[in-house]
């Protein structure tokens, strides 16, 4: 099982970014983690971190015949982009949707997932275990 794991915008400062929001695990320290748990697992994880929509719009066009799922956190993307929506879309890869933090007791804006109808499943609020809770859920899929 091979993973894409995509976050977008502003998920690059993961540490010292609202660490009272987004806790103290700076983005290579996560991106390490999964990819330790994801072999712990008999599994592959990538990484890929851009602020830019259309770069995670690739990502997503280029995961087709080269992983077998995507987890992606698309940061405020998440509330608006419609591009990434129907990226999920047009591509035969399963995704789950990840946030860090518990989106529903937050602002009214970041209470609607625009890219959510697009994935198997979201999972907010477990901080960065939710990452692994995605890959770990897809394992079980695979091999039960
Ligand atoms: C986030 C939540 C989004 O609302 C926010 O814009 C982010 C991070 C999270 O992981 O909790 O950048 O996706």
């Amino acid at each position: 099982m091979k993973f894409l794991i995509l976050n977008g915008p502003n998920l690059n400062l993961l540490g010292s970014r609202e660490p009272g929001i987004y806790g103290s695990t700076g983005y290579e320290a996560l991106c390490a983690m999964l990819k330790d748990k994801a072999a712990a697992m008999g599994a592959e994880a990538d990484c890929f971190q851009s602020n830019h929509e259309g770069a995670l719009i690739d990502a997503i066009h280029g995961a087709v015949g080269n992983y077998d799922a995507i987890i992606m956190n698309p940061g405020a993307f998440t509330h608006y982009s419609y591009a990434i929506l129907d990226a999920l879309k047009a591509v035969d890869v399963p995704c789950i949707e990840v946030h860090i933090s518990n989106v529903h007791q937050r602002e009214e804006f970041r209470h609607k997932s625009v890219t959510a109808p697009a994935c198997v499943g979201q999972i907010c609020g477990l901080g960065t275990f939710g990452y692994v809770a995605a890959m770990t859920y897809f394992m079980e899929q695979r091999h039960g």
